[in-house]
C-alpha cells in the first residue's frame, strides 16, 4: 500500500499502546496518530446530540463531523465515551468512514516524514497490513485497570477501581468479538506484555522489536 515506514502498534484497552506509539513517533520523528480518538471524538459527537451509539445513521453522521482539534479534550477520555465508542467501532460504515483519514495519514504522513505510527486496535490487521513493524500490547486487566484509573485521576476523572476494571473488560471482549475489524494480533505482529514493565522498560522492549524492522525498511525503500 504505501513507501512510507508504518509502525503499527495495537492492542487492548489501557494496556499503554498510546504512550508507547508517542515514544516510538517521538523516537524516529514520525507523526503519530491515536485512532482511538476518533472513535472516541465519533462517540462525543453522538453524545452531544443525545444520539444512540448504536444507531448507524447517527454513528456515521457522527464519524462524518468529528472535530480533531478536540482530540485533546480530557472529555473524550471518560468510560462513558469509551464505551460509546466500542459501541459506534462496532458500524462498519462507521469504519469505513473513518478509513480514508487513517490510511492517508498513513500514505502522506504529515509533514513529508519518512514514516509514521498510529495506535488502535486493527492498524496491523486492515488499515495497514503492510506495516514495516507491528507491535501487539498487552498486559494483565488488573494491571491496565490501575493505570487506567491513575490516568483518569490524573484528568480529573475520579472512579472506582473496581468500575474501570469492569469496563476495560467489558469493551475488550466487545472489541474481540465483533465481526468487523476485531482486536485481534496480526500473524506477523510481535507481542509485548507490559505486565511487569514500567514505562521506561516497556518503551525499551518495544523499541528493541520494532528498531530492526524500521532500519530494514528505511534501508530497502526506493531513492528519488
Ligand atoms: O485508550 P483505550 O485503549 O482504552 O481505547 P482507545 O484506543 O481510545 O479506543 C476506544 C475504542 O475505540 C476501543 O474500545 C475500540 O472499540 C475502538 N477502536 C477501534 O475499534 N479501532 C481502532 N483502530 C481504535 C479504537
Amino acid at each position: 500500500m504505501t513507501h512510507s515506514i508504518v509502525i503499527a502498534v495495537d492492542g487492548t484497552a489501557a494496556s499503554g499502546k498510546g504512550t508507547l506509539a508517542k515514544r516510538l513517533a517521538r523516537h524516529f520523528g514520525f507523526p503519530h496518530l491515536d485512532s482511538g480518538a476518533l472513535y472516541r471524538l465519533t462517540a462525543l459527537a453522538v453524545l452531544e446530540v443525545k444520539g444512540d451509539p448504536k444507531d448507524p445513521d447517527t454513528a456515521v453522521k457522527g464519524a462524518r463531523a468529528i472535530d480533531l482539534n478536540r482530540a485533546g479534550d480530557p472529555k473524550i477520555r471518560s468510560d462513558v465515551v469509551g464505551k460509546a465508542a466500542s459501541d459506534v467501532a462496532a458500524i462498519p460504515a462507521v469504519r469505513a468512514a473513518l478509513l480514508d483519514f487513517q490510511r492517508n495519514f498513513l500514505l502522506h504522513p504529515p509533514g513529508g516524514s519518512d514514516g509514521a505510527v498510529m495506535d488502535g486496535r486493527d492498524i496491523g490487521t486492515v488499515i495497514c497490513p503492510d506495516a514495516a513493524a507491528k507491535l501487539f500490547v498487552d498486559a494483565e486487566p488488573a494491571i491496565r485497570a490501575h493505570r487506567r484509573w491513575l490516568e483518569l485521576q490524573g484528568l480529573g476523572l475520579t472512579r472506582d477501581e473496581s468500575a474501570v476494571l469492569a469496563e476495560i473488560n467489558a469493551r475488550d471482549q466487545a472489541d474481540r468479538t465483533r465481526p468487523v475489524s476485531p482486536l485481534v494480533q496480526a500473524a506477523d505482529a510481535a507481542l509485548l506484555d507490559t505486565t511487569h514493565l514500567d514505562i521506561d522498560a516497556a518503551f525499551a522492549a518495544a523499541l528493541a522489536l520494532v528498531e530492526p524492522k524500521v532500519e530494514r525498511a528505511l534501508k530497502a525503500r526506493p531513492r528519488g
